[in-house]
């Protein structure tokens, strides 16, 4: 194996160890790559990850309050530079895939309206999410939806459908997706 080769495993190794750390659960068969990052803005925060997850360069999971919690089923993918933000609870179920430059945010995190807007994020079981899609507060998505590059989500998304758009609104039924 070449030099960058062999440095690379060891950075990958690093990595994995890291984010392991980072982990209420002890997840089997992390992939992790160098460069994700878990933030605990207030040092508390609650990351549970299951087994074989895969989580590239980039990635920022944002545990804003001691409270947040962030959840990560079976085999859930994320690309490249994604970001999970939580004040309360993001929660992605099993086989769901996440795409380069998405966003998952469960608050406002700004005052608005005299109103400070927190509302948990739950993804459903085999989700596909498409490149640079945005999540907001309080989203539910049903099992095995597809959620098209560049959508705003700002209402629940039923199961097995496709949704796209800003707002992101129903285009297909019974979808399935590999
Ligand atoms: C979701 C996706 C796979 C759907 O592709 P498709 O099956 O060819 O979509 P359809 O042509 O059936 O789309 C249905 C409708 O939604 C619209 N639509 C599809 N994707 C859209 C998008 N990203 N934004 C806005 N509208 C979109 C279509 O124009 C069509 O509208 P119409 O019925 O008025 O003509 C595709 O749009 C997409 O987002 N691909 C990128 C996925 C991605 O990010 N992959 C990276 C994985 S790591």
């Amino acid at each position: 194996m070449s030099l960058s080769g062999r440095y690379r495993r060891i950075l990958r190794r690093r990595a994995k160890a890291r984010f392991e750390a980072e982990c209420e659960t002890r997840p089997r068969n992390l992939d992790v790559q160098d460069g994700v990052r878990v933030h605990r803005h207030f040092g508390g925060g609650t990351l549970r990850v299951g087994d074989g997850v895969q989580i590239w360069r980039g990635v920022l999971l944002l545990l804003q309050q001691p409270e947040a919690v962030i959840e990560l089923g079976d085999s859930v993918f994320i690309n490249f530079d994604t970001k999970l933000v939580a004040a309360e609870r993001i929660s992605i179920g099993p086989r769901c895939s996440i795409s380069w430059n998405v966003s998952i945010i469960d608050s406002d995190f700004h005052v608005i309206d005299g109103q400070q807007a927190v509302r948990p994020v739950t993804i459903g079981e085999h989700v596909l999410i498409g490149a640079q899609a945005i999540i907001l507060k309080g989203v539910t998505i049903g099992n095995g939806a597809v959620v098209a590059a560049g959508s705003v989500v700002s209402r629940d998304v039923p199961p097995g459908t496709l949704v796209a758009g800003n707002p992101a609104t129903v285009r297909r039924e019974n979808v399935t997706w590999v």
